[in-house]
């Protein structure tokens, strides 16, 4: 009689969840894929008995990502096999490793097919990284069920708009560590990001040991406290702080390799350098004395243009960060960096600087230094303006314009503009209820999403220099991971469509339906998220 009774109950509940097809794959996700094609016959259904094929073992990674984001969804542990059957099986190959037609920073080619039949799955990767952003796209086409999960037939090809698809993280106003660091790249790669561009380093504190110059942590990874508000007059005199060991930098490395990702370090020179300059204060136009910075914006004190010694720091930071970070570029900031110290300092009047601007002849002595580590310089648009030459890459931040006229002049660039892409500035204009920027810009959703990062002025042969897009998330006022949650999420998801889907599937309606969708996995994950688009799920509300 129990029996029976289970057997009835299950029926039941197996009907309702037909009906309410909560237990039906969507491939309506985020990014949207470029080609989507349902096709005829049965479904597909993924219980507990399907297995997980690959021939090579090398694609055990991949294999294993795919068997955790399955168990998260459905509570099902798969196992992953090498014998290959004929029903009830996910098959996931690499067509060719051969890296053809790829661009920076793509190690491997991205596209992939994903089809589906009454009998398997497959995931053909063109490449190893085209196999793990296949497996992102079943991942979130599974809804949150526990139970069997039923897979329409589909055949899904799809590959990305750009190469390079990145999210920037300013750990030195705040410092976040390195679990959060990881938990962050993780989320990038939820959404098919493949830069993380670390920045650490700035005014407010110095995030990586070096160990031949180890004062830069002693004393430049702590300031003594904090300015309330934007710039206010009250500080909290509480002393905030922390570093990076170059042990934990490389397991970020690994890490975010392993997810297809590459870790773009930011040392921000020649200005932003308030704690290079307080842990060496000879190394300033007025030796000092400094203090990391307690308040936010642009300081005066810039590292001095005229000093060998700053040379022989920049060269050591490089040398050793190359052995941490496998990038081929290297991020060396340049935003920023006022003239009035340089231009009132005898050393710096000092150097010939063969008519270059003087931060010019700076960009000019460091870029060497790169390039005898094999890699080449990425930077904020001001070196542009300051005489960086056309094989640096430029990050084009105030505007697309600066992008534009870097790419005409042969530059590799990367679009970023403030309008669109800075995730610091508040998501809704009701300040009141807005936690974290005051008195900063206004981005929404919406916004992100309408970005086209190839400017109409840029013609079809220069348009090869636009690799990508990327947002930064600066932290003066994100003091927790819940705050940079809540500040890039749903906003990345509307940059990875930017960055991932050709532009004429854009349909911002059409995100708004698969985003809601997204949330759900949001929440699954306990990822905070702000709640603009969805004004009745603001819970635990006051009458204000
Ligand atoms: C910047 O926002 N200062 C690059
Ligand atoms: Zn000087």
């Amino acid at each position: 009689m129990m029996k029976i009774r289970i057997i009835f109950f299950g029926i039941m509940l197996m009907n309702q969840l037909l009906a309410t097809g909560q237990n039906r794959a969507s491939y309506q996700i985020v990014p949207l894929p470029q080609h989507i094609e349902e096709t005829q016959g049965a479904p597909f259904t993924l219980n507990a008995q399907t297995t997980i094929y690959i021939g090579d073992e090398l694609l055990i990674r991949e294999a294993d990502f795919l068997v955790e984001y399955i168990h998260h969804k459905t509570g099902h542990l798969l196992e992953v096999t090498d014998k290959k059957e004929k029903n009830n099986q996910i098959q996931l190959t690499v067509k060719a490793d051969n890296n053809t037609d790829i661009q920076w920073p793509q190690e491997t080619s991205e596209d992939y097919r994903l089809s589906i039949n009454k009998n398997l799955v497959t995931i053909e990767g063109k490449g190893s990284a085209g196999l793990f952003y296949g497996i992102q796209t079943l991942r979130k086409s599974l809804p949150m069920t526990k139970g069997e999960v039923v897979l329409p037939p589909v055949v899904i090809t799809d590959s990305p708009r750009f190469a390079y698809r990145g999210m920037h993280l300013d750990c030195s106003r705040h410092f976040f560590d390195v679990e959060f660091v990881k938990h962050f790249i993780d989320i990038l790669a939820y959404h098919n990001m493949n830069v993380f561009h670390w920045h650490l380093t700035d005014d407010q504190g110095w995030r990586i040991e070096i160990k031949s110059h180890p004062r830069l942590t002693e004393i430049g990874a702590w300031r003594s406290g904090t300015v309330l508000g934007h710039n206010s007059d009250l500080d909290d005199s509480i002393p905030h702080g922390g570093y990076y060991t170059q042990d934990e930098a490389h397991q970020v490395v690994r890490y975010a390799r392993e997810r297809h990702i590459t870790v773009v370090p930011e040392v921000d020179l020649p200005g932003h350098t308030k704690a290079v300059l307080t842990s060496y204060p000879e190394l300033g136009c007025t030796g000092g004395p400094y203090e990391v910075g307690h308040r936010w914006g642009v300081y005066a004190d810039v590292l001095c243009i005229g000093n060998p010694k700053v040379y022989d720091l920049v060269r050591d930071i490089i040398d050793e960060l190359s052995t941490i970070f496998p990038s081929p570029l290297f991020h060396i900031g340049g935003d920023e960096a006022p003239t009035v110290r340089w231009e009132a300092c005898p050393k710096c009047n000092a150097v010939d600087r063969h008519g270059m601007t003087y931060q010019g002849y700076f960009t000019s002595k460091i870029v060497p230094f790169l390039e005898a580590k094999g890699r080449r310089a990425i930077g904020w648009d001001e070196i542009l303006y300051t005489g960086a030459d056309s094989n640096t890459t430029i990050m084009s931040w105030r505007g697309s314009e600066p992008g534009a006229e870097a790419a005409a002049k042969g530059h590799d660039v990367v679009m970023t503009p403030t309008s669109h892409c800075y995730f610091d500035y508040r998501q809704s204009d009701d300040v009141l209820h807005e936690p974290a920027y005051p008195g900063g810009g206004f981005i929404t959703v919406e916004k992100v999403y309408s970005l086209e990062p190839v400017p109409q002025k840029v013609d079809e042969a220069t348009r090869k220099h636009i690799l990508g897009v990327q947002a930064n998330t600066w932290a003066e006022h994100l003091q927790t991971g819940g705050m940079v949650e809540y500040m890039t999420l749903p906003r990345m998801a509307a940059l990875s469509e930017v960055a991932w889907t050709q532009p004429e599937k854009k349909d911002y309606k059409d995100f708004f339906k698969r985003v809601t969708r997204t949330t759900e996995d949001y929440e699954s994950y306990h990822w905070q998220y702000a709640r603009h688009l969805w004004p009745e799920r603001r819970n635990n509300q006051s009458l204000e």
